[in-house]
């Protein structure tokens, strides 16, 4: 049975992530997609609001499941005995995610894979996603049409300002 881990902050997921999500889930057996809880207060989702959303966009894929996981990617990775993080990488990535993927195998030697980003989504980011939603413009093609709505009234409610 292989098993990988696929981390992220997903605020909020977006059909990147998805993409990267359902390609590492024909690699391996298992996928546990590991929603971090330990990120800053300005998220505009809850951890909780960010798992749903992944288990409603997962929903078709048999072999994933979601977790929420807070302290150090590793030792969710130790207590669930994953030894394979899978991330997905755009071009400007590179620096940033082979610090993390070098610093979490020197840690617990659990090894990181890439997952290239399609190139239809090479430009899409969660951040960006939610810059365009506060600024009033359409988010409809980076997300789900579910996400897409619960993004548009979350940054009214919130008042979310650039
Ligand atoms: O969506 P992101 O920003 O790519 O997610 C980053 C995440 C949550 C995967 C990363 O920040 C993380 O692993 N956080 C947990 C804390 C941790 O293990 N830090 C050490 C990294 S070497």
């Amino acid at each position: 049975m292989t098993r990988a881990v696929c981390p992220g902050s997903f605020d909020p997921v977006t059909h990147g992530h998805l993409d990267v999500i359902e390609r590492t889930a024909e690699l391996f057996d298992e996928v546990v997609v590991a929603v971090g809880a330990n990120m800053s207060k300005s998220a505009l989702f809850t951890p909780a609001e960010r798992v749903a959303m992944l288990q409603e966009g997962c929903a078709a894929w048999p072999g994933v499941s979601v977790s929420l996981f807070s302290g150090l990617l590793v030792d969710f990775c130790r207590e669930r005995q994953i030894p394979v993080i899978s991330k997905g990488l755009r071009q400007g990535d590179v620096d940033y995610e082979l610090s993390m993927a070098q610093m979490n195998r020197r840690l617990s030697g659990v090894d990181t894979i890439f997952v290239p980003t399609s190139p239809q989504w090479s430009y899409v980011s969660s951040s960006l996603v939610r810059e365009i939603a506060t600024l009033g413009g359409d988010i409809s093609p980076f997300l789900s049409a579910r996400v897409a709505e619960q993004t548009r009234e979350r940054v009214v409610q919130k008042g979310v300002t650039f």
